[in-house]
């Protein structure tokens, strides 16, 4: 072994904290890659460990989406999120699921600047959330990285079509693969990345030929946002899924529920009553036994 390679991982488990890795029968990264052309994988995103619980019962994996900087943070993109933040809410995620595999988005910087840089970033996240893979956007000039992580025991889930991440270079949110130079593009992004060895590729606001076309043709199960019931499996951002963040609502986002109304009406209805001082009621408070 090369002696930077040696040291690099050296430094590495020397900051590993495994003590937060419960060992549960969770649906595992085999059991997730074996799903191809199979029953649709089923997932949704959670950031803390309520909604985890909520969720867990009803999908193979939760993913830990950097979408918690806009959904969670209120920030205008998924540009500032960082990797504690990543961390923290992971490790809530691991917390309030036993069933679901749980799988970490890495945020932007953390693994675009070498292969070595992002194998230290991810062995940071799946040590200290007890994870089971990580994501990352990118095609061709990610597939090297790709490779290193998976050499090395880390389980990559890829990104392609519209990528977050890079909405400053494409110029914001729209579908992609209408024009066949991109779509050409985008195929051989996504072949590049799952020859390098993910498991999974998410295909994001991709037309549905393009979608149906790339998932016959690589290896890795695909998992569809905006990209056709043609995929392997399904992701929904739950806050969209449950009509809890109304900021911007791609074409793609079916609302299965209007549960921020609901949460309005509770909060009017509690205002009401603290006015009118019929709560709390005399079953809400403490006497003298
Ligand atoms: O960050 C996220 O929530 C995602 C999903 C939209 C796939 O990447």
């Amino acid at each position: 072994m090369p002696d930077t390679l040696k040291g690099l991982m050296e430094t590495v488990s020397m900051s590993v904290d495994v003590s937060n890795i419960k060992k549960i029968n969770r649906v595992s990264i085999p059991d997730l890659a074996g799903r191809k052309s199979g029953d649709p994988i089923v997932s949704l995103t959670a950031y803390t460990a309520p909604m985890a619980k909520i969720l867990d019962p009803h999908c193979d994996f939760l993913l830990v989406g950097d979408s918690l900087g806009m959904v969670l943070y209120g920030m205008d993109s998924t540009l500032g999120v960082s990797l504690d933040m990543m961390i923290n809410h992971g490790l809530a995620v691991v917390r309030g699921s036993k069933k679901a595999c749980v799988i970490v988005d890495m945020p932007f910087g953390t693994y675009q600047e070498s292969p070595e840089k992002a194998y230290r970033n991810c062995v940071r996240v799946m040590a200290e959330t007890g994870c089971g893979a990580v994501k990352i956007e990118g095609g061709r000039e990610m597939a090297e990285t790709v490779n290193f992580l998976v050499e090395r025991g880390v389980p990559v889930m890829g990104h392609v079509g519209l990528k977050p991440q890079s909405f400053n270079v494409a110029g914001g949110y729209r579908a992609h693969g209408r024009d066949q130079v991109e779509a050409e593009r985008i195929k051989d992004d996504a072949l590049a990345i799952s020859n390098a060895g993910a498991f999974s590729i998410v295909i994001e606001g991709v037309i549905e030929d393009l979608a149906a076309e790339i998932t016959h043709k690589i290896k890795a199960v695909t998992i569809g946002i905006g990209a056709s019931a043609q995929c392997d499996g399904q992701i929904l951002v739950t806050e969209d899924a449950i009509g809890m963040f109304s900021e911007f609502t791609p074409k793609f986002v079916k609302r299965f529920s209007e549960t921020g109304d609901e949460i309005g009406r509770a909060a009017a209805e509690y205002a009401k009553e603290v006015k009118a001082r019929t709560f709390p009621a005399d079953a809400h408070c403490y006497h003298n036994k």
